[in-house]
């Protein structure tokens, strides 16, 4: 079993596992329209939020396809200044994931979800950049890609900051719910993720 070194710092951020305390903040955003807009799927009530809480604390393993790697993003110092609830529990908002789509040849889908009121501050691409370093220099990936619709130009946006290559535009690929969506794939290899930051 790969051992993460947890939690993961940035600038502004502290990326953790997330706990069963993390409810409250987790429903927050997990349980909104907007949200789910973009995600072919309802938004979580909060007995789907509580179950997905209790999978999440029974650890994390990286091994098998489909295996995945999903961080509470919580800010830190300065930034949590205006997220501020007293001493102790830091705000979770929003997560960053990482499943593992292939074990055979490293293949790392990448995904990410954000409480909207605390959108257009970049906390989603400071995350996102944050995840994609520990799935390239802990986790081996060889290439890393998202899955996004083509209408979620707040995502395609954070693809863009990291330096991802639009390699796809699938048309009318899925349903979601009556509407045909159509899918953009995103995608960087190891190498290029370090030649860029080299
Ligand atoms: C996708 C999603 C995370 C994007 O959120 P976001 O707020 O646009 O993303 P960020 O937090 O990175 O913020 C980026 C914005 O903050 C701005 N910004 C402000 N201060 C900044 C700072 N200090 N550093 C970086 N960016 C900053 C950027 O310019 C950018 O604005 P722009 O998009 O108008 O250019 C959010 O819409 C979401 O959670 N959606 C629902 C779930 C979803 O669809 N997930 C994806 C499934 S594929």
């Amino acid at each position: 079993m790969t051992t993460l070194p947890l939690p993961v710092s940035t600038e502004r951020l502290l990326l953790r596992p997330f706990t069963p305390d993390d409810l409250d903040d987790l429903h927050a955003y997990q349980g909104l329209d907007e949200v789910a807009r973009y995600l072919y799927r309802p938004p979580l009530t909060r007995d789907q939020c509580a179950r997905s809480l209790t999978r999440r604390a029974a650890g994390t393993v990286w091994a098998e396809d489909g295996d995945d790697l999903c961080l509470a993003v919580c800010p830190v110092g300065e930034a949590r200044g205006g997220e501020a609830r007293g001493a102790g529990k830091e705000q979770v908002v929003g997560e960053v994931v990482l499943k593992l789509a292939s074990a055979r040849s490293r293949q790392v889908e990448i995904g990410w979800i954000f409480n909207p009121a605390y959108a257009g501050r970049g906390y989603a691409t400071e995350a996102a950049r944050a995840i994609a370093e520990l799935a390239f220099a802990e986790l081996g990936a060889h290439r890393l890609f998202a899955r996004l619709d083509a209408l979620n130009t707040g995502s395609a946006r954070i693809c863009e900051r990291l330096g991802m290559r639009r390699e796809a535009h699938l048309v009318e690929n899925d349903l979601d719910g009556e509407r045909w969506g159509s899918e953009y794939v995103y995608a960087t290899l190891a190498r290029e993720w370090k030649a860029d930051r080299a």
